[in-house]
């Protein structure tokens, strides 16, 4: 099939930035963006991109109006479309069957429906949203039993790989492609077309072709096995501060083992927030896989699985229970600034942000929150802190919570400052100056690793950090408590 015109259903993380590059690489191509928010779509014309990814506003700047489109008529865009991109959000399921665990596809399902209502042509269909394995037999399913004649559908699985922060080099430089479809001669053919679409600037040996069902469990797998190596490091972690070892010591001389490697291995305060790498999707993917495994009959792989979440869970409550500890097991009342609140640098997205549980774990202690995030807009922010999941009170929620328009003004007369995003600008702050603005003893508990922390040692602050028990050099300063 010759590709025209493509469409992707979902103007998100993965649809925005995705079709970006697309209408970038592809300039034959005619790409139309749809998603079902006004707003979202509106952003997306305007100079104020939905959200924020470096190079990102440059790109499509080149494109739109070009070959690329962003719009709310979700049907005329299918309609027009040879090819057509599922982009649109899978959550974890808030109730009914698999509640907290199976994603909910019902956003997919609409799309499906959807393009079989309108289409009045043959199309392949692209599956790009993160599913459980199977989904896209039952995407075909729906679509045959609602089929018009003479149309035909090719569904694909193409799952996304790139991590917030970094979203256009990954989709620049992807360290694979997937391509899983249909072994029949049709089947071939729409992958073949899925193929020349990312042979424009992908090389051949980096797209990898398969079947259906291994290319949507190779995304679980892939996301599963990097959780579990940041679950295993935290694990490490809480060895490390009971024994005296340094778990980045640790984390350097494990990663040089080549069958190891480096890579993905920093203590932190838990995963949907880590440094370095993506996150808003871990959580809720391993949960995806560990309902799967629940289906399927496999309790041992199930539980398994579970321990990656289980041991994200003890890192965030335990790094709250630290803040809590070292404030003299009281934070009622206390003036805590959180730096930090999106799931990672780089990002304005807060799903399953590590700033969120920390947030919830104080606030139940009743600690007035003073919170300042560089990307995050006060309405998300306070979104996720109201969410029924974390509290049952948002009215108190409003009073507890501060918005700070700088890290300065959040630390002022504060007891703590909490570390939570590894943005760059929290490591060239006046710390000197944020010390004297603070009540004394003043306490800085770095989540993420990123300052250094024998100057702040040395400035007077009680510092505690992951993994790493921190002594104070110079006995002369002036306050007297140990540390923990
Ligand atoms: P998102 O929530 O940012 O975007 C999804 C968009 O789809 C929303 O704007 C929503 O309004 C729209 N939508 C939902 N149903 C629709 C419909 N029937 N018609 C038109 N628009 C509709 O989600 P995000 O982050 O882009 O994720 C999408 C998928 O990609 C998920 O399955 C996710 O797991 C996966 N993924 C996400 C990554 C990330 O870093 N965010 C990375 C790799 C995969």
């Amino acid at each position: 099939m010759t590709l025209k015109k493509i469409c992707c259903v979902g103007a998100g993380y993965v649809g925005g930035p995705t079709c970006t590059v697309i209408a970038s690489k592809c300039p034959q191509l005619t790409v139309t963006v749809v998603d079902l928010s006004e707003t979202r779509i509106a952003q997306w014309n305007s100079e104020n991109l939905p959200i924020f990814e470096p190079g990102l506003y440059d790109l499509v700047k080149e494109c739109r109006g070009r070959n690329l489109f962003f719009s709310t008529n979700v049907k005329e865009a299918i309609v027009e479309a040879d090819l057509i991109f599922i982009c649109v959000n899978t959550p974890t399921k808030h109730f009914g069957k698999g509640k907290g665990r199976a994603a909910d596809l019902k956003y997919i399902e609409s799309a499906a429906r959807m393009i079989a209502e309108v289409s009045q042509n043959s199309k392949i269909v692209v599956e790009k949203s993160t599913v459980p394995v199977k989904a896209a037999e039952s995407i075909t399913n729906i679509m045959r039993a609602n089929i018009k004649p003479g149309v035909q559908y090719q569904v694909l699985s193409n799952p996304e790989f790139l991590a917030e922060g970094t979203a256009v080099n990954d989709l620049i430089y992807p360290d694979r492609v997937l391509i899983g479809g249909d072994p029949s001669p049709l089947g071939q053919e729409a992958i073949q077309s899925l193929r020349w679409i990312y042979e424009h600037w992908v090389p051949q040996d980096k797209i990898i072709t398969m079947n259906t069902w291994s290319s949507e469990l190779s995304k679980l797998a892939a996301n599963a096995f990097l959780a579990q190596r940041i679950s295993s490091i935290n694990a490490m972690s809480a060895i490390c501060e009971m024994t005296g070892a340094d778990v980045s010591e640790v984390a350097n001389a494990v990663g040089r083992d080549t069958r190891i490697g480096n890579k993905f291995l920093k203590a932190s305060v838990g995963f949907g927030g880590f440094s370095g790498f993506g996150g808003s999707c871990f959580q809720k993917d391993v949960l995806n896989l560990v309902y799967l495994c629940e289906c399927l009959n496999l309790p041992e792989v199930a539980e398994y699985w579970q321990q990656v979440i289980n041991i994200n869970d003890y890192q965030r409550r335990r790094f709250a229970n630290k803040i809590i500890e070292s404030l003299f097991n009281t934070v009622t009342n206390k003036k805590i600034a959180i730096f930090g609140f999106a799931f990672k640098k780089d990002t304005g997205d807060t799903r399953e942000s590590a700033a969120i549980y920390v947030s919830k774990y104080l606030m139940e202690e009743g600690a007035c929150l003073r919170i300042y995030d560089p990307k995050v807009e006060e309405a998300q922010l306070m979104s996720e802190l109201t969410q029924p999941s974390i509290t049952d009170d948002p009215d108190k929620v409003k009073e507890l919570v501060t918005i700070c328009k700088d890290p300065y003004q959040a630390a002022q007369n504060a007891h703590a400052v909490v570390i939570c995003t590894e943005w760059d600008e929290f490591i060239a702050l006046d710390y000197q100056g944020i010390y004297k603005s603070m009540l004394k003893p003043a306490f800085l508990f770095d989540g993420r690793l990123i300052l250094k922390h024998q100057e702040l040692l040395d400035i007077g602050f009680h510092v505690v950090t992951i993994g790493k028990k921190l002594q104070r050099s110079n006995v002369h300063r002036p306050i007297a408590t140990s540390l923990q």
